[in-house]
């Protein structure tokens, strides 16, 4: 394993104000996303889609990494260059989901385990080829009102995170480590704590077991937030603290960067929680983003398959990696919200 290589990229992708774009939606995500907007999910209006989000002026300033699916690392621009290719060019790292989802674990109703481990040294191999120098896995973790999760279904997804994370270093690729503890459901802030800071103490106890360099890897949590259908919802404030506090005392300094999904939070919250965290006394690791729905949707709405709306939705996916640039250094407000681009 070339530890500075890992260390580098892993640095290079949270570097000052920068983030990642999660644009790594498989089959049946994207089509989710085009029919909210009628567009048909053909291979070439996904394609065409992700070329809007790729080709947008100005973003390689906030955007150090794109997460993308197996379908867009393989597919190119209108003028025919890789988008692997493409995004490098604009000092862009491309990056590749490499989990195979998520099915029913054996044995533990309603929970889930992510599938994937099965060749994926080759996998990887083929990946590094193509110009991925990170990966993604993606653990899913549910909290019901009775005894879900499970402390066994932690360490299973936990055990395959740290399974995947080795492989990846094995191959000279930064592995995004994503336990997601979901926002679904109608617990509160206190008990979503609670689980994230199990969730992510199981998941380095098992990185530390696999031998994984933890200055090579990235950190992709979820925030802590009440469950979407909790009466008591918290501030930014609150989020924020309860945030730092979970993560400072799981995730070790040797982390360079955690990078936030946004999980189905407005893409305004996403932002605002985000530079709420920023404006913290000084953490340890880089604290940024790695947002899917929070960067896009906006983008979506402007966009509606229109090739007249082009220009309006790279402008407003523009101002969305804008503003979360932003939020890495404390300096977003929401009165920014609706301002043009600067
Ligand atoms: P969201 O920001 O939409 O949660 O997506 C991030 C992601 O990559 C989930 O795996």
């Amino acid at each position: 394993m070339n530890i500075d290589e890992l260390k580098t990229t892993a640095r290079a992708i949270v570097a000052a104000q920068k983030g990642i774009l999660a644009a790594d939606e498989s089959g049946p995500t994207i089509k989710k996303r085009l029919d909210a907007i009628k567009v048909e999910a053909s291979e070439e209006n996904r394609r065409r889609y992700r070329e809007i989000l790729f080709t947008s002026a100005g973003i390689e300033q906030y955007i150090g990494g794109v997460i993308l699916y197996d379908e867009t690392l393989r597919q190119s621009a209108s003028d025919g260059t890789p988008f692997a290719e493409l995004l490098t060019r604009r000092g862009i790292m491309p990056g590749i989901k490499v989990d195979k989802g998520v099915s029913a674990l054996a044995l533990h109703p309603g929970e889930k385990i992510t599938e994937g481990l099965d060749g994926l040294r080759e996998r990887l191999l083929e990946y590094k080829q193509l110009g991925a120098k990170f990966a993604k896995w993606r653990a899913v973790i549910e909290i019901d009102e009775h005894d879900i999760p499970s402390p066994y279904a932690i360490r299973a997804n936990a055990h395959a995170l740290a399974r995947y994370a080795a492989l990846c270093q094995e191959a000279g690729i930064v592995p995004i480590v994503e336990p997601e503890v979901l926002m679904d459901g109608s617990h509160t802030i206190e008990r979503c704590a609670a689980v994230t800071s199990s969730v992510l103490k199981f998941v380095f106890a098992e990185l530390d077991a696999h031998g994984v360099a933890l200055e090579g890897i990235l950190l992709k949590p979820n925030m802590v937030i009440a469950g979407i259908k909790c009466a008591q919802q918290a501030t930014v404030q609150q989020v924020a603290d309860a945030t730092m506090h979970c993560l400072t005392s799981s995730v070790p300094a040797a982390v360079p960067g955690i990078v936030f999904l946004s999980g189905g939070q407005s893409a305004e919250d996403a932002t605002d929680h985000l530079n709420a965290m920023n404006m913290q006394v000084a953490h340890p690791w880089q604290v940024s983003f790695s947002y899917g729905r929070a960067l896009q949707s906006p983008v979506l709405a402007a966009w509606k398959g229109q090739e007249d709306n082009v220009a309006l939705a790279q402008e407003t996916f523009f101002r969305r990696c804008q503003l979360n640039g932003l939020a890495r250094d404390g300096k977003y407000t929401r009165a920014m919200e609706g301002d043009s681009v600067a």
